[in-house]
């Protein structure tokens, strides 16, 4: 039995295996369990207990060369697969992944943004269903203000409405920081109104505030003279014109030269060569008094835009109903700006 043995081992050294096929037939062959190997075993144990000894010796021989061919052939053969790139054609293009696009919005709204955090703004934000408080009595609204109407306003319950300005963030502000305070808020608001081409029950504004000692209307026309400047360019001009609102005192709107014409007059501008883009003022002394704030030792001012007007102006974009409607066609085309 012993030489028996010694040509399997040798049969085996012999074989070489080139395919997953052959590595299978293989280990059929050889160590399966009808296989070669547990034939030789079953033989094994029906030799004499004298040659157990010797005749064993070899057997263990041969089950281990017999792993070894399977294990070493399994390497290489899974090496060779890796290392096979026949199939590859690195010269065939890549699968697009469609990457989603900034709205248009937010691209501008992100330039506001970028524009006040250099002068030291930071960024508030408030929730849309406002109390009375914050949305019109902490700013100074009289009871029968046409905005505390349910014509003008959504409201939820007696006390609860749909937010109608980002002004109510600055009544929050005030309550809970002392000043300095110097922070923009971004925000969506709604009104009741019907949706056309011109006007949406909901849209976007900026507010923004300042309040600290000896704070001026200065310092308010300056900060939005660099504001137009950096957002704008340089050869856009500003006007104030005077104004009214219930939470400032003295209020004005503020008008640029007008983006498309630059102030010779067009359509857009309606042949004036202006655009009003915010309202502004001082804010009310009783505003800050409500609010916890000495109006003794503090002034501030604040202002606040809409974002619909002044994007639609920039991209040239003639419905509101676009920004709101979801539609890919629309908003791939502003990826780049
Ligand atoms: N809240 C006003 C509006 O929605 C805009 C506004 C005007 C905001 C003057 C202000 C401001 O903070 O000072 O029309």
């Amino acid at each position: 039995m012993i030489e028996k043995l010694a040509s399997v081992i040798k049969e085996i050294e012999n074989i070489t295996i080139n395919s997953a096929t052959e590595l299978e037939e293989y280990r059929l062959k050889y160590l399966s369990r009808k296989g070669l190997l547990n034939e030789l075993f079953d033989e094994f144990k029906q030799i004499p207990n004298a040659e157990k000894k010797e005749t064993g010796k070899v057997m263990n021989l041969l089950k281990q060369a017999a792993e070894l061919k399977l294990t070493t052939a399994t390497e290489q053969f899974q090496k060779s697969l890796i290392n096979d790139t026949s199939d590859l054609d690195i010269t065939l293009p890549g699968d697009q992944i469609p990457l989603g696009t900034r709205h248009p919005l937010s691209i501008f709204q992100n330039k506001v943004i970028d524009v006040f955090r250099k002068l030291g703004f930071t960024i508030a934000e408030g929730p849309e269903i406002e109390d009375d408080w914050h949305n019109f009595s902490g700013l100074n609204f009289p009871q029968n203000h046409p905005a505390r109407d349910m014509q003008d306003t959504f409201f939820v319950t007696n006390d609860l409405s749909l937010r109608t300005h980002c002004t109510s963030v600055q009544v929050r502000l005030m309550e809970n920081q002392k000043p300095p305070i110097r922070a923009i808020m971004p925000g969506r608001v709604y009104r009741n109104e019907a949706i056309s081409a011109r006007s949406h029950c909901f849209f976007h504004q900026i507010d923004g505030v300042y309040i600290d000692k000896n704070v001026s209307f200065a310092d308010l026309k300056q900060t939005l003279f660099y504001f137009v400047k950096e957002l704008f360019g340089a050869d856009y001009g500003i006007r104030f014109r005077p104004s009214y609102f219930p939470f400032t005192e003295p209020s004005a709107e503020m008008d640029i030269a007008c983006i498309i014409c630059k102030g010779k007059g067009c359509n857009v501008c309606k042949h004036t060569g202006w655009l009003e883009i915010l309202g502004c003022g001082m804010i009310d002394p009783n505003v800050l008094k409500d609010s916890g704030i000495d109006p003794e030792i503090y002034s501030g001012f604040a202002f606040g835009m809409g974002l619909e007007r002044t994007t639609m102006m920039q991209y040239g974009i003639k419905d509101i109903r676009l920004l709101s409607t979801n539609d890919k066609r629309f908003l791939s085309q502003f990826e780049t700006q």
